[in-house]
Formats: C-alpha cells, sequence, structure tokens
C-alpha cells in the first residue's frame, strides 16, 4: 500500500483494462475466464496474455486452474482501480502519505478537487474555485470483508472454491454506506466534507487534528459539550453513529473538531438505535469520566442528546412547512 502511486504510475491502460473487465467479472462470484476478458475488453488474445502475465508477475491478479481457468484480483488491484477512476475524474490530482490503517480501512491523504463546490464556497466569489481546487483530501479504502476471507483461507488449502467476490462486495458496500451518510449529515453535523465515491474509496475533505484519545485537552468540557451537540445533531438528521469513541473524533488545535468513521452508522428508526446511541455516549462519557474526572452521568449525556433532538425536529418540522408554503421544495 505504500506504495500504491508507484504501482498506479507503473500501469499502462491496457493493465486497467484488465484489472476493470477482472473487477466487474468477479461481481458474479466466479474466476473469470480469460475468454471474457477478451470479449470485455476488445483486447487481441495475444495482448490479453501480456498484460495477465505483467499483472501476475507484480502480484496484482491470482490465477486459478481448477475448475477451470480463471483470474481474480486481490485489495492492491482494487485500490488501483478505485484511484484510477478518481484521476480520470479529477477528483484525485496526486497521492501523499498514510494516514491511518484501521480495522478495516487504509486511508491515504491526497490533493484534489472537489467535484462540486458547496453552496458556501460559490458563493464566496471570487477565490472559491482556487479553494477548491487545491483541497487537501482523505481517501479511505474500504477493507471490510478482508480479515474473515483470510481466516477462512488460512484453515482451507485450495482457494478455488471460495467465493473469491463477497469482500468486494462487503468493501463496496461499506464505502457507500459511509459516503450517503456523510452526504446526509455534511455540513449540519461536524463531519469531513464528502467529496467523491468510487468503488470501495470515500474521499473526503483531510480535516487534519488529531484523535480525542491522543490529545491532553485543556478545556475538556467544552470539548465534551461539542461532541455530546454533534451526537445530537446527527440524531436530529436520524442517523446513529454506532462506532463513536475516542478513535472516531479528530479535535483540532484551531477549536474545531469532526466525528469520522460512517459506515456501520444506523438510522435512528433501527430497532436497536436506543442501543446503539446509548453504548456510543457511554464509551463518550467515560473517556471523559477517566482521563479528565469530569462527574457527567451517562443517562445525563443521553437526555442532552434526545432532549435537544425532539425540539431540533420540531424546528426541521416547522423550516419544512414554511418552505412548503412558500411553493419552494423542501
Ligand atoms: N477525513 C479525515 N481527515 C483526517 N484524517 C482522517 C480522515 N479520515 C480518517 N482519518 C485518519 O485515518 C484513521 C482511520 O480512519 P477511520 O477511523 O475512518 O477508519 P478505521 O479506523 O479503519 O475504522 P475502524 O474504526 O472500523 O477501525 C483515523 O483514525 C484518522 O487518523
Ligand atoms: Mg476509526
Amino acid at each position: 500500500m505504500d506504495n500504491l502511486a508507484d504501482a498506479f504510475l507503473k500501469l499502462d491502460r491496457k493493465e486497467i483494462a484488465l484489472l476493470k473487465a477482472i473487477e466487474r467479472g468477479m461481481r458474479h462470484c466466479e474466476w473469470v475466464p480469460a475468454e471474457d476478458l477478451m470479449a470485455k475488453t476488445r483486447l487481441s488474445p495475444k495482448a490479453v496474455i501480456g498484460g495477465l502475465s505483467k499483472l501476475l508477475a507484480k502480484k496484482l491478479v491470482f490465477k486459478t486452474k481448477e475448475p477451470y481457468e480463471g483470474y481474480a484480483i486481490g485489495f492492491a488491484a482494487y485500490d488501483l482501480i478505485a484511484l484510477s477512476d478518481l484521476v480520470d475524474r479529477d477528483v484525485v490530482l496526486s497521492l501523499g502519505d498514510l494516514l491511518g490503517v484501521g480495522k478495516e480501512s487504509v486511508v491515504l491523504e491526497a490533493l484534489g478537487r472537489a467535484s462540486s463546490p458547496p453552496a458556501a464556497e460559490m458563493d464566496a466569489a471570487e477565490g472559491a474555485e482556487e479553494v477548491a481546487d487545491e483541497l487537501p483530501l482523505a481517501v479511505k479504502f474500504h477493507r471490510q470483508g478482508e480479515t474473515s476471507f483470510k481466516q477462512i483461507r488460512r484453515v482451507r488449502d485450495h482457494l478455488a472454491d471460495l467465493p473469491r467476490c463477497a469482500w468486494i462486495h462487503a468493501a463496496r458496500l461499506g464505502a457507500a454506506k459511509e459516503f450517503k451518510t456523510l452526504k446526509r449529515l455534511y455540513p449540519e453535523v461536524s463531519v469531513p466534507r464528502p467529496v467523491a465515491l468510487s468503488h470501495h474509496a470515500v474521499v473526503m475533505e483531510h480535516f487534519g487534528g488529531t484523535e480525542l484519545y491522543r490529545v491532553d485537552l485543556e478545556e475538556p468540557e467544552g470539548w465534551l459539550e461539542a461532541i455530546l451537540e454533534e451526537a445530537a445533531a446527527a440524531w436530529r438528521r436520524g442517523i446513529v453513529h454506532a462506532d463513536l469513541s475516542p478513535y472516531n473524533v479528530l479535535v483540532r488545535e484551531d477549536g474545531e473538531m469532526a466525528i469520522i468513521d460512517w459506515p456501520q452508522a444506523v438510522s435512528r428508526t433501527h430497532p436497536r438505535a436506543r442501543e446503539l446511541l446509548e453504548r456510543d455516549m457511554k464509551n463518550v462519557v467515560s473517556h471523559f469520566q477517566r482521563k479528565y474526572r469530569l462527574d457527567l452521568e451517562l443517562e445525563e449525556a443521553l437526555a442532552f442528546v434526545l432532549g435537544e433532538s425532539d425540539e431540533g425536529v420540531k424546528e426541521d418540522q416547522k423550516i419544512s412547512r414554511e418552505k412548503k408554503e412558500d411553493g419552494r421544495p423542501s
């Protein structure tokens, strides 16, 4: 992964076309036969065979001979497919350092341009475009399904009969869910601005800052209140994070904060929504109790998030009523 940019630069167009064709073929849970690749890429048999042997040597493609000769990709190639798409769409202009490796993702910094600057930036008249062009990004490549399938493979000594595509679906779904949630929450809730989605990769604003668990805050009360306010704002938008913890809150020296890592979020109509919200609040409150000796009780924090939000819902309904009366879409 360190060499994602290098690997990308060393790929030619034919190799990218082959990787994309294998990925499309794998959506149907198969090792993809070479003949399918010829049909799908419209490359000559010679070009397909040459391209595949280069990709096999780079370990970007795997081959099986049983039950028929077929090809498959892993996460390294999948990352390259998403990156190639993001570069083609002019979303990503260059890649930077590794920002984080989580249980279920690899996050890289990048420089890019936002496909659609938000209304506030558009209104800022001159200079708005330069701001969008210089946008520091975080590209999160989802990895859902990776560990579980590796474990299965470890105990099974041949790979051919395993549905290699399951991880593709899991990672793609995780990214799509995270992107949709960010779009639903931004900008009402402090989350990184969503920029683009490609395959299993979510592109968002690089927020900067440090994870809450790694900092020593000077005024912890204010930060705790800010986090609870964001949780309340998310609840008002109908969303529970469901993995909120000091690992998923970024705080910045300029006093701004953002809640990150939303693929497992649930709707507040989900049968377990209240239980998950309570668990989120517990993770946050117990961190502040333990590290800063703050004496806020879990029940108070929960009441704050739920209580505030009831007023918020009424406010949302009022706004939407007024818009309808005005004849504007809500
Ligand atoms: N928008 C962002 N701006 C700055 N840094 C980010 C951003 N998104 C992610 N990071 C960094 O990458 C790390 C991992 O990201 P994230 O928490 O979203 O995924 P994850 O940790 O893999 O998920 P999980 O919590 O399931 O393991 C974060 O802890 C943070 O350091
Ligand atoms: Mg995380």
